[in-house]
């Protein structure tokens, strides 16, 4: 089964500390076209699960497979050559760095890049292909996100993965974000994301997940998370509301 699937992560039990576990027992799946969120609380452990995923947090037990080959516990740099990109959550680019630089950092990582990647990335963020010369650090929270996705993508994963990528944008900006996450689930890229803005990301995904305390509370489709008056029970505790 997890053979076939971009993305599963099987009963992953991983913490910072040994035996003090944060994730205690966590299974999510990405299956091919998807985009998937991970919702809960500040210190669910959200974070925890994508760093574990990428080999920055110790699994003491379950295993995660990538394209159905286990990659439990293998090095991030390396997992960007098996075709897996994550955003993390915070000091996701370099702000003296131009725009440019800092997506040709992300090209660095591919094993082979196509001369018109850099296009490509232009193509889908408008935006950063006109300020390809500023410094990043000089650019709105919302093209700064674009940044950093953008250089993920520059390795050409298959799979996506963004930690809390609306945090600190407007509404706005988040509706802009999130368009760009359809368009590259449409290249054939799956995402992965973890968010607490319930309502715009399950808005944008196929299936969910809510996490708490380090366990799975709900999954299902992202449309029967966001009217499930359990999951908006939650939310309420967690200053997220899913109905407007
Ligand atoms: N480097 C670390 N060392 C030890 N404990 C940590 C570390 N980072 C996080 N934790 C703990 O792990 C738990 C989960 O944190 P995590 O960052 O995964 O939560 P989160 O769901 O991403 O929260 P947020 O929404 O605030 O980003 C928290 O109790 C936190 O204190
Ligand atoms: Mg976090």
């Amino acid at each position: 089964m997890s053979e076939q699937l971009p993305l599963s992560i099987q009963d992953v039990v991983a913490g910072y500390v040994p035996g003090m576990p944060i994730l205690r027992g966590v299974s999510v799946e990405l299956r091919a076209n998807e985009i998937v969120t991970v919702l809960g609380p500040n210190g669910a452990g959200k974070s925890t699960m994508i760093k574990a995923i990428v080999g920055l947090v110790p699994i003491q037990s379950g295993k995660v497979f990538l394209q159905g080959k286990d990659i439990t516990g293998r090095k991030t740099h390396l997992l960007v050559r098996e075709g897996l990109a994550y955003v993390p959550q915070t000091g996701n680019v370099f702000v003296r760095l131009s725009v440019q630089e800092n997506l040709e950092l992300g090209g660095f990582a591919a094993e082979k890049l196509p001369p018109d990647r850099l296009d490509q990335i232009f193509t889908l963020f408008p935006d950063l292909a006109r300020f390809r010369k500023l410094a990043a650090g000089k650019l709105s929270g919302g093209q700064r996100q674009m940044v950093a996705v953008g250089r993920a993508l520059m390795a050409g994963p298959q799979v996506l993965m963004l930690d809390e990528p609306s945090a600190g944008l407007s509404p706005k900006m988040t509706e802009i974000l999130f368009a760009k996450l359809i368009e590259i689930r449409s290249q054939g890229i799956g995402i992965l994301m973890v968010e607490q803005n319930a309502k715009a990301a399950l808005a944008i995904s196929d299936r969910g997940y809510v996490l708490a305390e380090g366990q799975q509370r709900f999954a299902g489709a992202a449309s029967d998370l966001l009217t499930s008056p359990e999951v908006g029970a939650l939310y309420l505790g967690a200053h997220t509301r899913l109905a407007s």
